[in-house]
């Protein structure tokens, strides 16, 4: 409960102090991935679609390998960490099977195609490697992001509303760069792929009944927030 409290203060002081937000995501999601395959030390990690960094920063703290795959220039801020590549995540630049653990926080709903997307993941990734996949989907509270949660009344109207409300365009525009994944529909795809197992399903942020809310059908799409896939490669 602590957990999610604290996620939850930070987020909602995201735009007033990014840092401490994103240094707090990221130890937490280091923790969920270690939680999952034992410590991060030594291990190849790649940050798919990483932003800013903040994410690789911590894996390499943590001992990790770990280099950031970012195709938009604008979101690596200042000081994007050492050896960045400026790649899409369509087609990362990369040999097969060459990561321990493919890493994507918060990507999965700005790609128009994300099970292509996934096949890359699971491409770069060793079998027995672990991939770890969040998104927050479109009928989630924050669905619409910056317009959210006006979204449910309809995307168009809710970026309009934004833009009267804050003299500024929206950075999301549904269609464009933001995509409505949903939750069961995204599982049902994940559970027939060949190339990957499914090793957990939970609300990313979520204190209690994690995994709970997301076996129950039409609950689940509101309730998730955010839904965390713990993946494993298959052999090849
Ligand atoms: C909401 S941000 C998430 C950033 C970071 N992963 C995090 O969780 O804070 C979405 C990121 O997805 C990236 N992105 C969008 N399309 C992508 C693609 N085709 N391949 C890889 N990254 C992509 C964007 O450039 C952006 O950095």
């Amino acid at each position: 409960m602590r957990r999610s409290v604290a996620l939850f203060r930070a987020f909602l002081r995201e735009q007033d102090d990014p840092e401490t937000c994103y240094s707090l995501l990221a130890r937490d999601a280091a923790d969920q991935l270690e939680a999952y395959d034992g410590p991060l030390a030594g291990r190849t990690v790649v940050d798919v679609g990483g932003g800013s960094g903040h994410f690789t920063a911590e894996f390499r703290r943590r001992g990790a390998q770990a280099h950031l795959f970012e195709p938009d220039v604008r979101e690596l801020g200042e000081k994007p960490p050492e050896g960045t590549v400026i790649a899409d995540g369509y087609l990362l630049p990369l040999p097969d099977g060459v990561a321990d653990v493919a890493f994507s926080s918060n990507v999965l709903e700005h790609v128009a195609d994300p099970q292509t997307f996934l096949s890359e993941l699971a491409r770069v990734t060793r079998p027995g490697g672990l991939i770890y996949v969040s998104f927050t989907n479109w009928l989630s509270p924050w669905g619409g992001h910056e317009w959210a949660p006006w979204h449910y009344l309809g995307a168009e109207r809710a970026r309009a509303r934004y833009r009267r409300r804050t003299g500024r365009a929206a950075k999301h525009t549904l269609g464009e760069n933001l995509f409505p994944v949903h939750v069961g529909s995204t599982l049902r795809q994940v559970r027939a792929r060949d190339d990957v197992t499914l090793v957990a399903a939970r609300s990313r942020y979520w204190p209690f009944l994690a995994e709970a809310v997301v076996r129950a059908p039409v609950l689940r799409e509101v309730a998730t927030w955010n839904l965390l896939l713990i993946l494993r490669r298959c052999p090849s």
